[in-house]
């Protein structure tokens, strides 16, 4: 009592021989994790999730059902994938002419605590920032920097997004500024079209 807790893995999940998982973590009905991926901890990963071979995902990430997180896609600490999310690893795929995995594949990284949308697309070769944003149902075919939020079909940078998941008022044209979340608190300075958060919130809630 106390120790650490196990990953809980369903029955119906398959994990292959040299996968790691992380302690806390759940991998729920139907799953399947290749060998060489490694899953940190508290992560919960839902029904009919693959992971790739050499997958890295980092801790307290949660995949929901149907995502396929295929090789040389990496999910940092405390990314949420939505249900029915795409990655992709090939960008010009033909069935008669495969790529090698070692020069063919082009990586997708997907930074702490960012958010990807239901259904949303991500083409490979992008990095989602920070704490950045994905609407429903995107097609992510550029960078996305920190904490944007960004949609549509192909995905433009809307407006920002706070830690907490709240829009802040700060419109998308403009190249600088500065706001609070009403939300939580956490304060945020926009300069050069990147934004930084500049206070947290407990010190701001102090
Ligand atoms: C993007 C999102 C956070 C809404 O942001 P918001 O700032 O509250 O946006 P609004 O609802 O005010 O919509 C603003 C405009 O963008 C459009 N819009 C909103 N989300 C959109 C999306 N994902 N794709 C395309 N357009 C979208 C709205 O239709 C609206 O258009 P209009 O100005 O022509 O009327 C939300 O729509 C979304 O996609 N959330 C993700 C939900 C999800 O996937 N959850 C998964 C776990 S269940
Ligand atoms: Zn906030």
């Amino acid at each position: 009592m106390g120790g650490a807790v196990k990953p809980l893995i369903h029955a119906t999940a398959v994990v292959d021989d040299g996968a790691m998982i992380g302690v806390g973590t759940q991998i729920w009905h139907f799953s399947h994790v290749m060998p060489g991926a490694r899953i940190g901890e508290q992560c919960r990963l839902g029904q009919n999730v693959f992971v790739g071979r050499d997958v890295q995902i980092g801790n307290r990430v949660k995949i929901q059902n149907n995502v396929s997180v295929y090789e040389n896609v990496t999910l940092e600490d405390e990314v949420f994938c939505g249900p029915s999310a795409v990655f992709t690893n090939v960008r010009e795929p033909r069935s008669a002419f495969p790529k090698d995995p070692a020069t063919g594949f082009l990586p997708t990284r997907v930074e702490r605590g960012a958010t990807i949308g239901a259904n949303a697309t991500v083409v490979c070769g992008v990095t989602i920032g920070a704490q950045a944003f994905i609407g429903a149902g995107s097609v992510v075919t550029k960078d996305v920097p920190p904490h944007a939020l960004a949609y549509g079909n192909p995905a433009r940078v809307r407006g920002w997004m706070c830690a907490c998941g709240q829009r802040l008022p700060l419109s998308a044209t403009q190249a600088s500024g500065q706001t609070a979340c009403s939300a939580c608190g956490r304060a945020y300075e926009l300069s050069d079209t990147r934004l930084r958060e500049t206070q947290a919130a407990a010190r701001a809630a102090a």
